[in-house]
């Protein structure tokens, strides 16, 4: 049986109502919180910061990941630290290489879980150089910036070589597939070597959300 994580993206949950949506979440059996962070410049949407991270943390019984799709990500790792979150993980174009590893450092360093993400537009391979310090790859089956949209089924070829590149490491890598996860494109993702499935609307807008979660789960196992 895969071990596999379901993980809420709170960015398509109703924030009137935060606490009892993340109390909800968790009685349905979300694994972990993937909470956006954006900044309108490394994409043209702004969601929420750091105090509403910490909120949720201070309710959820579960890991809270940060997904940060901001131009500046190395300046908030001690913020997100303090906030309490179990894993940060930064794009990889957010600035030069060196910049990028860098900002990795830090976040092992903090003690935190290291991931790394790549746009559509970036090949599998562009995670090689990163394989020693990082704990996650993402691989965005959209391009960053909103919820609801449209899964790229083209990005299956590069979860495969990334779960490959994450296979050859001394080291567990997990690999997290995000952007129009549902019922209809999970178990393709699953089949293409993804264990950690962030869900937003089709977690957070289904009438039932256990039963949404238990039917994400046998989908993968079918
Ligand atoms: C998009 C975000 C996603 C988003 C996914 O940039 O990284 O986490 O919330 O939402 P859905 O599941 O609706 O595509
Ligand atoms: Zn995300």
């Amino acid at each position: 049986m895969k071990d596999i994580k379901i993980a809420p993206s709170l960015l398509a949950c109703d924030f009137l109502h935060l606490e009892d949506e993340v109390k909800s979440a968790v009685a349905a059996g979300a694994d972990i919180f993937h909470a956006d962070v954006m900044d309108g410049v490394y994409v043209p949407n702004i969601s929420f910061g750091f105090d509403i991270i910490k909120s949720v943390v201070s309710v959820s019984d579960i890991p809270v990941d940060a997904h940060l799709m901001i131009k500046k990500p190395q300046n908030y790792i001690d913020v997100l630290k303090r906030a309490g979150v179990y894993s940060v993980t930064v794009h990889s174009d957010f600035d030069t290489p060196d910049v990028v590893r860098h900002t990795l450092e830090m976040i092992k360093a903090a003690g935190l879980k290291v991931g790394l993400s790549l746009r559509p537009c970036f090949s599998a391979d562009e995670l090689l150089p990163y394989a020693d310090i990082c704990d996650m790859f993402l691989i965005m089956t959209v391009e960053p910036g909103f919820g609801g949209q449209k899964f790229m089924s083209d990005m299956l070829p590069k979860i495969k070589r990334a779960k490959e590149i994450a296979d050859a490491a001394d080291h567990e890598i997990s690999i997290q597939v995000d952007g129009g996860i549902g019922a209809d494109t999970i178990a393709l993702c699953a089949d293409a070597g993804a264990d950690n499935f962030v869900i937003g609307t089709a977690f957070f807008k289904s009438p039932d959300r256990k039963a949404a979660i238990d039917g994400f789960r046998a989908t993968v196992k079918a």
